[in-house]
């Protein structure tokens, strides 16, 4: 069987194509990803030469590329993890987003349209749902909470999902939808909050946190999102969204903290900075529908999948230099200023 994934050069796709070739050796894996500033080789350097995978360099929004790789690859499966993903860059410019994560989603679905497919997988966020307040510990988001995007980010992909469910009704397109809440551990692009951290302390850097950092996410380790896509692949239910998270809800402040204390760096090293616009208070998922229809539960407790992460970017320092060292150095000026 051939899987199309989309974006596996990037964090959580390129650690999808790892948990997929050790678990099914016998497929064929096929990598469909244009190489942006988020895009990295060397992250798949251990799968190249593999003779069940192939990488091609290619943009999802251009219908060439993307017709001819279904014509003569014919997958079973497509997984879309393609996409701009970081809020921040999304503020300051939100049209590639549009393009990429809508436009891009539209290219892929007319492609399983003309071609045919056996599953279609929307990787998506919880961020479609907006944010919820710091004070109802009481609420989560649901499958049927109404979207309400913060972000250009957020926004593109709502607006994909709802294409999604729109080509599953109207074209019969075999598709499911996931929205996972933030993921972390290895390959994570060091503009994402806790690569972020990990490095700037590791560099003696001060650790930009954004208002007052009482901002909670729920926090996922990437394997248990991988091992969730799966489940959904296999045994979710064509047209469902399903929501991926542990609830492991945690302020910004305390990861900030924990990372500090696990290389025994002083806390004095974290610096207060403006907050983003529009920042979303709180994510915090129910992760009932994905438990009960598909027996999904997350393996990795938040302190040992934090210990992982954290030995990975010190063990793995060629990897993340390489990117800091480049135009990132502009992105980093550019947000952060003087920090
Ligand atoms: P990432 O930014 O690390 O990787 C994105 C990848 O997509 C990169 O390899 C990039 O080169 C590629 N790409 C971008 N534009 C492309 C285009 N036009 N054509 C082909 N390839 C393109 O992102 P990530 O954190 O791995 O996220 C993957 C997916 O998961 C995204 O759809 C994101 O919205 C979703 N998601 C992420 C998180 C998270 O915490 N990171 C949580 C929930 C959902
Ligand atoms: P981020 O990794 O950008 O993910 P999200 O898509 O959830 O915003 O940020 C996670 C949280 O960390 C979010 O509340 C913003 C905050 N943050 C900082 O405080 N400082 C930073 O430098 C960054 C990148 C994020």
């Amino acid at each position: 069987m051939t899987v199309l994934v989309t974006g596996g050069a990037g964090f959580i796709g390129s650690n999808f194509i790892f948990y997929w070739m050790e678990r099914h050796p016998e497929d064929r894996i096929v990598c469909l990803d244009k190489l942006t500033y988020a895009g990295n080789l060397f992250t798949l350097e251990s799968v190249m030469e593999k003779p069940g995978f192939r990488f091609v360099k290619g943009d999802v929004c251009d219908r060439d590329t993307v017709c001819e790789l279904f014509r003569t690859e014919q997958p079973e499966y497509v997984l879309h993890f393609a996409a701009e993903s970081h809020v921040d860059r999304s503020i300051d410019g939100p049209d590639v987003f549009l393009r990429t994560n809508l436009f891009g989603t539209a290219v892929l679905l007319d492609a399983c349209r003309e071609f045919g497919v056996g599953r279609y997988h929307q990787v998506s966020t919880d961020e479609v749902y907006g944010d919820l307040p710091l004070d109802r510990p009481d609420l989560f988001f649901t499958e049927d909470t109404p979207l309400h995007t913060s972000s250009p980010y957020s926004a593109s992909k709502a607006a994909a999902d709802l294409l999604v469910q729109s080509y599953v009704r109207t074209y019969g397109i075999p598709a499911t939808i996931s929205r996972c809440s933030n993921n972390y551990g290895p390959y994570q692009f060091p503009e994402k909050f806790i690569p972020l951290m990990i490095i700037n302390a590791l560099n003696d850097k001060l650790l930009p946190v954004y208002g007052d950092g009482l901002n909670v996410r729920d926090w996922l380790y990437v394997e248990d999102h991988c091992r969730a896509i799966e489940m959904i692949l296999r045994n979710g239910r064509v047209g469902e969204v399903y929501n991926v998270g542990g609830h492991n809800e945690k302020q910004n402040l305390d990861v900030v903290k924990l990372i500090l204390a696990g290389l025994d760096k002083p806390e004095g090293l974290i610096q207060y900075v403006a907050d983003r616009k529009g920042h979303d208070r709180r994510y915090a998922i129910d992760p009932e529908k994905i438990h009960r229809e598909l027996g999904w539960l997350p393996e990795t407790k938040f302190e040992d999948g934090m210990k992982r992460t954290v030995l990975w970017y010190l063990d793995h320092q060629g990897w993340w230099r390489d990117i800091v060292s480049g135009e990132y150095k502009e992105y980093y000026a550019r947000v952060y200023g003087e920090v």
